[in-house]
């Protein structure tokens, strides 16, 4: 019997993959790097050879020479940008080009358009990838959370009230949960046929640290004054404790169900009052104490039935709802600390005990990583 490498070598070579990467921050560029350093391994494991279409920020983009980016061409483009600098400002970059004009000039066949961008202008650019038959990873949320229209555009859904979706043209695994396999189970669930009755998961890692802090008997306003100095919070608070970015993780999973929602119909309970929205960033957390005592009681009022209060997602019975929930102290949410993200899913297989996936849900390495992970199951995709 041949011997794996063996094997290997008899199979036909596949054709490079030609990747073309919108937005060069963070997660971009740790993709980037993680290409490039990963590439024996692609090439030896996976019969991958990723080869760079175009690369671009909220500036333009660069294309490589004929013969691609030489070594030295990535490094200087990775440098630009950890400056702070502009793409267009590089001497292989071009200024003004929408996503949409990129994929237009740059795209080919087999190509993979990869949205690592916080944006809602590159729809254009995706949906014209998708009609040419290109491939789509996403870290963006924004894109999935549009209107349903846009939702079913982008995952070619048939008729209306069908749940399936192209998973050889479209993945998005790391906009719920950053690295954790959250969209790969849930998908898991559905096309096998089981029944979900309920997912319930902690999916904001500064609120987890807050509901530990609350839970550990410490007040509010200290709680989310030493998230903002450890720098666990977004520069305004308000961006985590509003719920918004849990709110649209809600909405992905509840459309991965196949239910036909729309982001309005999410009930998002925020951690703070109205009265202190328009306050600025040092003013709020001077402000933070007014809401001491009303948290303690909410802890206070669980802790008497046996709960804990998480600041959770809920979707059961068609509605989605994220807010702060009283759980049970023994349940996995309830047992969670920290800032790690959690995710129950009850199903008919999964019942009474859930399955449950538990780990960091952020960070721009994981996240990296999870859309080239993306990229490669993609790679052994056929439409
Ligand atoms: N960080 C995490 O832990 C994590 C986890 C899961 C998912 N995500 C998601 O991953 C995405 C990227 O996150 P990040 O932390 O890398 O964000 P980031 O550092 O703010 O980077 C965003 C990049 O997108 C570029 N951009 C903006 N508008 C653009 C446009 N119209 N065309 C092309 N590029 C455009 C920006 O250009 P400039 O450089 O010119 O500003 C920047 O390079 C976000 O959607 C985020 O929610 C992040």
């Amino acid at each position: 019997m041949a011997n794996s490498s063996a094997a290997t070598s008899d199979r036909a070579q596949k054709p490079p993959k030609p990747v073309i990467l919108l937005g060069l921050g963070a997660v971009g560029r740790s993709l980037l790097r993680q290409i490039e350093e990963q590439r024996p391994l692609l090439e030896r494991e996976y019969d991958l050879r990723i080869a760079w279409l175009a690369l671009s920020d909220s500036s333009g983009a660069v294309a490589p020479p004929e013969s691609g980016f030489t070594g030295e061409q990535l490094g200087e483009i990775l440098q630009l940008k950890e400056d702070g600098g502009a793409l267009s400002s590089h001497s292989l970059g071009r200024a003004n080009t929408s996503p949409a004009a990129l994929v237009e000039d740059a795209g080919r066949p087999g190509a993979v358009v990869v949205d690592c961008t916080a944006s809602d202008e590159t729809l254009d650019a995706l949906f014209l990838a998708l009609e040419r038959g290109y491939q789509v990873v996403l870290a963006n949320k924004k894109p999935l959370t549009a209107a349903q229209e846009v939702y079913d555009r982008l995952n070619r859904v048939g008729g209306a009230a069908s749940a399936t979706r192209s998973l050889a043209a479209l993945r998005y695994e790391t906009t719920v949960g950053a690295g954790l396999p959250v969209i790969a189970t849930l998908d898991r669930l559905v096309s096998s046929g089981d029944k979900i009755e309920r997912i319930a998961g902690s999916f904001s890692g500064t609120l987890g640290f807050l509901m530990t802090g609350l839970e550990q008997g410490r007040s509010y306003s200290e709680t989310v004054q030493e998230a903002y100095r450890l720098g666990y919070t977004e520069p305004d608070p308000r961006d985590d404790l509003g719920g918004v970015d849990v709110a649209r993780k809600a909405l992905i999973l509840a459309r991965g169900i196949g239910w036909r929602i729309e982001m309005a119909q999410v009930q998002v309970s925020g951690l703070y009052p109205e009265r202190l929205a328009g306050l600025g960033v040092d003013d709020f957390l001077s402000a933070l104490p007014s809401l001491d005592e009303e948290y303690r009681q909410q802890v206070a009022r669980a802790a008497s039935e046996g709960k804990v209060l998480r600041y959770a997602a809920t979707l059961a019975d068609g509605a989605c709802s994220v807010g702060l929930t009283a759980v049970a102290k023994d349940s996995p949410l309830g047992r969670l600390t920290g800032t790690d993200n959690l995710v129950e899913f009850y199903s008919r297989w999964y019942s009474p005990n859930p399955l449950v996936i538990q780990g960091r849900g952020a960070g721009v390495e994981a996240t990296a990583a999870g859309v080239l992970s993306d990229i490669v199951e993609l790679h052994f995709s056929s439409f």
